[in-house]
């Protein structure tokens, strides 16, 4: 799949419409994960994938989601669209990774990134516990544990987490995935 931007587009797109320190490293560290993914799922794609990650949260700081979680979503592929970047699948994937604005996750690109978002908070979460706070200290085993700790990290949706089943990767080789898709950017997000 052909982005109808480049990886560097795609950066300066996300600076020019967040600026918050906090939500570019977790856009970066989701695009780790994407690509990481698309490795497995879509060899081909791993750029477009990591792409999709990289701006799943372009709305952030644009859309009024504190008080209409629904615009979470949809204003991000406005401003594709706006920029001149309008790209229905690349659109479809990040309003899917809400699917309180309306569009559920239905494609293997969907259910990647809904369960991406999450995990990328849940393992910094976990990092955040060990004394160097390091994700090269994040072991696989403490991941599944704290998972099953409802109120650990509450903020990351556990169901979110687990569409991840519905591409064929399994929730173990997720989290083996995940892990070193983080580290591999562990400086960039500050891990
Ligand atoms: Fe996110």
């Amino acid at each position: 799949m052909e982005a109808k931007l480049t990886r560097e587009q795609a950066n300066d797109l996300l600076h020019k419409y967040v600026k918050g320190e906090h939500y570019i490293v977790h856009c970066y560290a989701v695009e780790a994960i994407m690509r990481g993914l698309a490795k497995r799922l879509a060899p081909d794609d791993v750029e477009y994938w990591g792409i999709c990650g990289l701006l799943h949260d372009l709305d952030e700081e644009t859309c009024p989601w504190r008080e209409d979680m629904a615009t979470h979503g949809p204003t991000s592929a406005r401003i594709l669209r706006d920029e001149g970047f309008g790209d229905p699948v690349m659109e479809n994937a990040i309003m899917a990774h809400n699917p309180v604005c309306g569009k559920n996750p239905e494609t293997t690109l969907e259910y990647a990134l809904i369960a991406a978002d999450p995990m990328s908070g849940f393992i910094k979460a976990v990092a955040q516990i060990y004394p160097d706070k390091k994700v090269a200290s994040v072991k696989h085993k403490s991941v599944n544990k704290r998972f099953k700790e409802t109120r650990f990290a509450a903020g990351a949706n556990r169901q979110y987490m687990m569409e991840i089943e519905k591409t064929g990767i399994s929730w173990d080789d997720f989290i083996d995935i995940s892990l070193e898709a983080m580290r591999e950017v562990a400086d960039e997000i500050g891990l």
